[in-house]
């Protein structure tokens, strides 16, 4: 019984977790529709383990698909579910997408799960959830407040979702976790980030315009009271945060009929500027860089208390804001080798 259900596997964060996975002893059942992800990357997670990852190309809203890949695999004993739509600016503008999807599927995951007795669950929501906390560090006792957007809004009902299921149905424990600002790259170089046009989040545009592929980057405000000016985010390395699944499918393993939520953060903020900043000084690169308008719906600052994921999940995350940097840079490389 050491298979794991990775919904959304061939995504970002989803590929880079079925790697740390595997190298946990788990065997991960990938699936994906391929909505926001790209076929290489399975070629990426296959060089990296050695041999090609089980997968399925699939809606996981799709309940007859789910039960039939659920049915091919009896030993599946966990589940994390990645895959959801995660464009705040796009979920404005066409909402019931998100709400379709997001929400859709993880009802009709809940009722697969429960019909094939599969009792751990490791859920992807976001410090979005929190809106602009009061006090910072911000910790999982924080209120949920009035979410900016349907993106925002599909993590709280989700979150809100699981803990219903849990308080009405014995056996399943569920680790929710809270992710901050997820970037970098696997260390080889093989997976990354693959932004399907232009990129909404800072690091791909970053690399992107190092790589000559933006005219520039635009820096959205510095006029907010951070001792620069510029917005202030917990931005933690991808490997890390795939690691903080496995201690949470671990921590599901231990704690039956448990559901608690766990900020994955690295405790520290760093400014929009000290991103670009590092950038510029690991890499040895100038970039670009004009200051424009405020982009609505920014939070000013927000990082993590890392408190309980440590002590519960034994989880403290190892890379720096810099490593992640050189991984993104060295990941955009090889990708515009390859184009
Ligand atoms: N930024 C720029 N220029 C850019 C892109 C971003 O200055 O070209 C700034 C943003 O204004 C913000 C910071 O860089 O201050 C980080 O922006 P990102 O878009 O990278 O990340 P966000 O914090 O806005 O959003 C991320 C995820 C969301 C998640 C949210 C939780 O993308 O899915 O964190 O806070 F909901």
């Amino acid at each position: 019984m050491n298979s794991i259900l990775v919904t959304g596997g061939a995504g970002f964060i989803g590929s880079h977790t079925v790697v740390e996975l595997y190298k946990a002893g788990y065997t991960p059942v990938i699936i994906d529709d391929f909505s926001n992800s790209h076929p290489k990357v399975l070629q990426g997670i296959e060089s990296i383990i050695g041999e090609a990852p089980i997968f399925y190309q699939g809606d996981c809203s799709d309940v007859q698909f789910l039960i039939s890949v659920l049915a091919k695999h009896p030993d599946i004993c966990g589940c994390i579910h990645f895959a959801a739509f995660k464009a705040v600016g796009e979920s404005v503008l066409n909402p019931l997408k998100y709400y379709q999807n997001n929400i859709g599927s993880l009802s009709v995951l809940l009722n697969a799960l429960r019909e094939y007795k599969i009792t751990q669950l490791v859920f992807s929501s976001s410090c979005t959830v929190y809106g602009q906390p009061t006090s910072l560090p911000v910790d999982e006792n924080a209120s949920i407040e009035h979410a900016n957007s349907p993106y925002g809004y599909t993590k709280q009902v989700c979150e809100r979702m699981i803990c219903d299921v849990h308080a009405s149905v014995k056996g399943l424990s569920s680790a929710v976790l809270r992710y901050f600002n997820p970037i970098g790259a696997h260390a080889s170089g093989l997976i990354g980030e693959l932004p399907l046009g232009t990129p909404d989040n800072l690091v791909p545009f970053i690399t992107q315009s190092a790589a000559g592929l933006r005219d520039g980057l635009t820096i959205f405000g510095n006029d907010y009271n951070t001792p620069d000016g510029t917005c202030i985010r917990d931005y933690i390395h991808v490997v890390d945060l795939a690691k903080a699944h496995v201690a949470a499918l671990t921590w599901t393993n231990n704690n039956p009929n448990s559901c608690e939520a766990f900020n994955i953060g690295t405790g520290k903020g760093n400014s929009v500027k000290e991103v670009i900043d590092t950038f510029e000084l690991v890499n040895d690169l100038k970039l670009k860089v004009a200051i424009g308008e405020r982009r609505p719906g920014d939070v000013e600052q927000i990082y993590a208390s890392g408190l309980k994921a440590k002590e519960l999940l034994k989880w403290t995350p190892e890379l720096s804001l810099a490593d992640a940097l050189i991984d993104a840079w060295r990941w955009q490389q090889n990708l515009s080798v390859e184009a």
